[in-house]
């Protein structure tokens, strides 16, 4: 019981539209003594365009004494010409999670009954997809380093570091061998590509080496990332737990949204399991200008989102309330049929209360 600071950036395009209805199932589920006490940030694409702020450094101080953050989505219209690329993925979402050390990335992907995925049957009948994604969330080609010279003459050069520390890829492999020992399977996978990026490579696969002995149960496994898209593709049920970096991760965790029934169900959190900021709910979507303000986006994505920040407070029943909701509403969708934004926030709503 208590309050929770809740801290709600609903953002741009259809990040409003699903954060609504994250919030209504939030209220819905929340256990009986538990308030959420929400302050909202109207951080995005118009405040940058009416401001040119991004993300002031009061605001981050403000954010930063929350029990939790839930987002919706960032990023304005395409080729605005007043937005250039980055300005508020780099400065707004990246900020936040660089500035929360929020090093874990957490992306489940669950194939749910209901789900369609667009697999082939065999593929689906080698097993259950259900695997989770431990995104290093703080590091790699993510940080800013590198630069452009000579920029628009035909000299010039481009380069993003990737940065990759020890510190910050033992915390993430360890913490992803500590969530594949509390699964069935306890199978832990390092994606990466040792055979071209020696020296991260080289320090993702000792430090996994060096972590694993403190995990005995748990089995391990490489594979280089351009193989693990075949595998994901072909024999998903292959994965358990999947530790990988920031980019990596990224493009991962689209195809694994993809195959367990597509993006508009894929939920995330950026996690500091340490707790020495707030973690921060967030879809593994973005902002979908090309259907935004129709009532078009899939909220689910959101509201399993929300999910996780409840299990993340620890209202573990709550949590399970929220998917298990979420799931019987897939479960009865029928093809073809067409519910807006809403009916479907309604829909999950309604059965987690009732
Ligand atoms: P996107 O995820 O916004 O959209 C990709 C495709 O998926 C689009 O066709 C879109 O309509 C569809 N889609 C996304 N969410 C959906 C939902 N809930 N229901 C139904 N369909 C959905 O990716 P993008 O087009 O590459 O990026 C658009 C903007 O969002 C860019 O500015 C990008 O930088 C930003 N972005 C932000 C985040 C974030 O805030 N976490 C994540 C990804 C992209
Ligand atoms: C995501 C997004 C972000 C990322 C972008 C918008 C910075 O694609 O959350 O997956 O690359 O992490
Ligand atoms: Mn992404």
């Amino acid at each position: 019981s208590g309050t929770v600071r809740l801290a709600v950036i609903p953002g741009d395009g259809i990040g409003p539209e699903v954060t609504t209805e994250a919030l209504k199932v939030l209220e819905a589920a929340a256990p009986s003594g538990v308030t959420f006490d929400q302050t909202r940030y109207d951080l995005g694409a118009e405040r940058y365009l009416a401001t040119g702020e991004v993300l002031p450094d009061s605001v981050l101080g403000e954010i930063r004494e929350h029990d939790a953050i839930l987002l919706g989505a960032v990023g304005g219209k395409p080729n605005d010409p007043n937005l250039p690329p980055g300005i508020l993925e780099r400065g707004l979402l990246l900020k936040l999670r660089f500035e929360l050390d929020h090093y874990v990335n957490l992306r489940p992907s669950r194939l749910f009954p209901g789900a369609t995925s667009p697999l082939a049957p065999h593929v689906l009948d080698a097993g259950e997809i259900d695997f989770v994604v431990v995104r290093e969330g703080t590091e790699g080609p993510y940080t800013g380093n590198g630069g452009a010279l000579r920029v628009g003459t035909p000299a010039e050069i481009a380069t993003e570091v990737s940065v990759n520390t020890a510190y910050g890829v033992e915390r993430v492999v360890r913490d992803a061998f500590a969530r594949a020992q509390r699964r069935p399977r306890k199978k832990l996978t390092l994606v990466h590509k040792t055979n071209v990026l020696v020296n991260a490579g080289s320090l993702w696969w000792r430090l996994v080496q060096a972590v694993a002995p403190e995990f005995p149960e748990v089995s391990v496994d490489y594979i280089h990332v351009d193989a693990a898209m075949i595998f994901l593709a072909t024999d998903p049920a292959r994965f358990d737990v999947i530790v990988t970096d920031n980019l990596f991760g990224d493009i991962v965790t689209d195809l694994a949204a993809a195959i367990t029934g597509g993006i508009g169900l894929a939920a995330s959190g950026n996690v500091n399991p340490d707790r020495t900021a707030p973690s921060m709910f967030e879809p593994v979507h973005g902002s979908a200008p090309d259907i935004a303000g129709q009532q078009k986006a899939d909220p689910t994505a959101a509201i399993l989102s929300a999910g996780l920040l409840l299990d993340h407070l620890g209202h573990p029943e709550a949590a399970a309330a929220v998917e298990r909701a979420a799931i019987a509403d897939m479960a009865d969708r029928s093809p073809g049929a067409t519910r807006t934004t809403t009916e479907i926030g309604d829909a999950i709503a309604a059965r987690v209360a009732g």
